[in-house]
């Protein structure tokens, strides 16, 4: 049976991953909390994203921007004048809707009247605020939340090539939130008004961009994989001429490119990241706008270019939410006896290992128990529970992708010194002495 979203919403609630923004005042709309497993799950991709992107590479450095900038940035950027989307109003019920995502000359969806929308108005999808205590008529004090994580990166090029004396091409990481006031928000985490970016603006010359574009699309594609996404949920997709941002408009641009994933409860493949060629727009925008020479001095060739910039730019939270949705699985461990169970890359799991006594009132069981979950938790993600009998404890460390449990009972203590290690996946079990369980479980997770 398809996975529905509901499946997913609940697990998410039950278990700690995920829970709605502001709950006790009845939620608000299209936030949410990431819980304790959630916040771990986030974490890791996070992590993974930037060991990948910016620690084993020697072409790429970290940035953690503001959120807000000044204003001009906006303008240069393009967002102030084309980052909007065409709204329509049904005269009738007043419900509101994305020009593109309604047939216009068909009854409103809402309350079934015909004819009955205004002409599209575009509507800026940036949110505005105002630094100060006093709003100034002039709006010489409005700032905007940013939208893309991309622009402080461009702005602080000069400053991030001078320190780190990085030579072309080289790239730029950036991970942080980004804010936008979407129509049509929805799909749980998929589309929110709040949400996390992990953006590269990789600066190259303009002759190796058609290489460099193509090279970070399959290096972003087989970073899913790693993880363990399975490939068949995957897609990439060149967009259409007409879909492209203002940015990756130009002839010189080669265009964007998205990695998609088929989530269970939609209907077509759905963006994760997009690979734009964003030419030498943003930086040229920005040199004229800002009226500072912003260029690469090559000292080879002795010359001053403005490079292009290839911009693999992936949502944090659509990458938690399609890595979440890939990993739940539900099995039927012997007839009429039914698992769910988050097979989650172990780099993702948000524990890595389970300790659980088999009885909590017998000290000396407790006490081993304690121990090597304190000895593990200096290592990894390790978590000590006795909080029901070991048959449920297994099945809800199933549930939240634990890769191992280990478990401390009375031949521990009376007998052979060593603990029963059981396998997620597997379910197999298999005796471990003591004074080797700690290397044997980090052996076995790899990360
Ligand atoms: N700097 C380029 C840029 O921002 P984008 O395609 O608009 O490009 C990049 O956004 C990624 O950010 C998307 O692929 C998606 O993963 C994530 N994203 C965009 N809007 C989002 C939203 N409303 N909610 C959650 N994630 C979003």
């Amino acid at each position: 049976m398809a996975l529905k979203m509901e499946d997913i919403v609940s697990l998410c609630k039950r278990r700690g991953f995920v829970f709605q923004s502001s709950e006790i005042y009845g939620g608000f709309a299209s936030c949410w909390d990431y819980g304790p497993l959630g916040v771990e799950l986030k974490r890791n991709v996070k992590d993974a994203w930037w060991q990948s992107v910016v620690r084993e590479r020697d072409d790429m450095v970290g940035l953690d921007s503001s959120i807000l900038m000044h204003p001009k940035i906006w303008e240069a950027s393009g967002h102030v004048a084309t980052f909007s989307d065409p709204l329509v109003d049904c005269k009738k019920c007043n419900a509101r809707f994305r020009a593109d995502h309604v047939d216009v000359s068909a009854p409103c969806p809402n309350c079934g009247a015909k004819d009955s929308f205004t002409e599209p108005r575009n509507f800026n999808l940036m949110f505005k605020t105002s630094v100060g205590p006093v709003d100034k008529e002039d709006g010489s004090n409005i700032a905007y939340l940013r939208p893309e994580t991309a622009q402080g990166i461009f702005v602080n090029f000069l400053n991030a090539q001078n320190t780190s004396r990085k030579k072309l091409p080289f790239g730029i990481a950036q991970i942080g939130k980004a804010f936008r006031n979407e129509i049509t928000p929805g799909n749980f985490t998929f589309r929110t008004r709040e949400f996390e970016q992990m953006e590269i603006e990789y600066f190259c010359r303009a002759e190796d961009a058609p290489r460099l574009h193509q090279e970070w699309i399959q290096a972003r594609y087989e970073w899913y994989l790693s993880l363990g996404m399975k490939k068949e949920n995957l897609s990439l997709r060149p967009h259409e001429k007409d879909e492209l941002a203002h940015y990756a408009q130009s002839e010189a641009s080669t265009g964007t490119t998205d990695i998609e994933y088929q989530f269970p409860f939609m209907s077509e493949p759905a963006e994760l990241e997009g690979i734009a060629n964003r030419a030498d727009f943003d930086l040229s925008q920005h040199a004229k706008f800002s009226g500072q020479k912003i260029a690469y001095f090559d000292p080879e060739r002795n010359e001053h270019i403005v490079p292009y910039v290839i911009e693999p730019s992936a949502g944090a939270d659509r990458a938690t939410l399609a890595f979440l949705v890939d990993a739940y699985h539900e099995e039927e461990v012997k007839p009429g006896d039914m698992r769910t169970v988050l097979k989650f890359h172990p780099k993702l799991a948000p524990i890595k290992v389970a300790v659980l006594p088999l009885a909590k009132n017998k000290p000396p069981i407790v006490e081993v128990a304690k121990r090597v979950k304190a000895q593990l938790a200096k290592k990894t993600m390790a978590q000590y529970d006795d909080t029901a009998a070991i048959g449920k404890l297994y099945r809800r460390q199933d549930e939240i992708g634990t890769p191992f449990c280990i478990t401390v009972d009375f031949d521990t203590v009376e007998k052979d010194n060593a603990v029963t290690v059981r396998d997620r996946d597997t379910m197999l079990q298999e005796r471990v002495a003591l004074d080797q369980v700690e290397k044997y479980v980090l052996d076995k997770l790899d990360v």
